[in-house]
């Protein structure tokens, strides 16, 4: 039986739904010993910046039971840097590029946005809303929706490229940002980035991580991530990117499932760096076994009954 693998994040065609997470796959193809990155759906490059960032002092990671907390910082040379050095290595990788882009204004996302849309190398834009937004209270523009959705607008107007928002677990109801962004012109939604948490010496009685609270990801967030695409796929008519948790074919198939078109590989890199690869090559089978001809025919089959309205937090499908 032959069994199709090709999805679609709006315009964009992959070959298959797997694609890495910003920040835990390199920049460009630093990966390449490990997996050959024409056998992914595409790569998503670390969150760049207009201006070079050091990222937090150390110690910015902690292991944490099935995860890991991290506290990076965006730590990147720069979009020139990243222009110059890095996009002409991805010529040729046989997979499509995102480039996941970050600020810490709206004017700093439309430059960055700008700068990146006259390179045919990158095929969409990831917009990393996660970050501080300093010229506010320095709340992440992803807590708030007019915040995001003014990020959005800024990048739709700079680029003709098709926009990712990457959203934050980390807020009340992440239906009505994604509904913000959407409106806003995004052509589709990553969920999620990661979950607030901490870690710590009780005998030194001091924080793990030099930031004292880092973002929280790996299979710890799986179940987190999988309501949140839920709750995404039902507040938008735009295609769903998930991340959060997934280390296996069977881990992608239930993001698809759960309303994601593509799944994105984060943590579980750091713990196989070719797992990546052997999940893409997974599939196949998976599909055969359970006689499913096209991966597609998967995205958003969820049975389980509408719930009459979210609630935040409280969003139960049982309702
Ligand atoms: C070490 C590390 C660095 C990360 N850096 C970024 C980043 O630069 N930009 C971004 O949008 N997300 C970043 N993320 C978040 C991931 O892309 C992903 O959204 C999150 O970790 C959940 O997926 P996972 O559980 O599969 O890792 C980072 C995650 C980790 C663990």
């Amino acid at each position: 039986m032959t069994v199709s693998t090709i999805v679609h994040v709006g315009a964009l065609e992959l070959k298959n739904p797997v694609l890495s997470a910003s920040g835990t796959y390199g920049h460009g193809l630093e990966m390449s010993n490990f997996v050959s990155p024409a056998l992914l759906g595409g790569l998503v490059s670390k969150t760049v910046t207009r201006k070079p960032r050091p990222g937090n002092a150390p110690p910015r990671m902690a292991e944490t039971p099935s995860g890991m907390l991290n506290s990076i910082g965006l730590e990147n040379r720069g979009i020139e840097y990243y222009k110059k050095e890095v996009l002409p290595t991805l010529r040729g990788a046989g997979t499509r590029i995102i480039t996941n882009i970050g600020g810490e204004s709206v004017e700093d996302f439309a430059y960055c946005a700008e700068l990146l849309d006259s390179e045919s190398v990158v095929e969409a834009l990831e917009v990393n809303l996660s970050c501080p937004n300093i010229q506010g209270a320095k709340l992440p523009f992803s807590t708030d929706a007019n915040l995001a959705a003014a990020a959005i607008a800024a990048v739709r107007k700079a680029t003709k490229k098709p926009v990712w928002a990457k959203l934050s677990p980390n807020v009340t109801s992440i239906g009505d940002i994604a509904k913000a962004v959407e409106a806003a012109g995004a052509d589709a939604i990553t969920a999620i980035n990661t979950l607030l948490g901490m870690a710590i010496d009780w005998q030194k009685r001091l924080p793990l991580l030099s930031t004292t609270f880092g973002g929280l990801s790996g299979p710890a967030i799986k179940p987190v991530a999988l309501r949140m695409v839920v709750e995404c796929s039902r507040s938008v008519r735009i295609p769903i990117v998930a991340a959060g948790g997934a280390r296996s074919a069977d881990d992608v198939l239930e993001f698809l499932v759960a309303g994601a078109s593509a799944v994105q590989i984060g943590t579980w890199n750091f713990v196989d760096p070719a797992a990546i690869g052997v999940i893409v090559n997974e599939l196949p089978r998976l599909l055969r076994d359970s006689k499913i001809a096209d991966i597609a025919d998967l995205i958003g089959s969820l049975r389980a009954p509408t719930p009459v309205k979210f609630e935040g937090v409280e969003a139960s499908l049982e309702r």
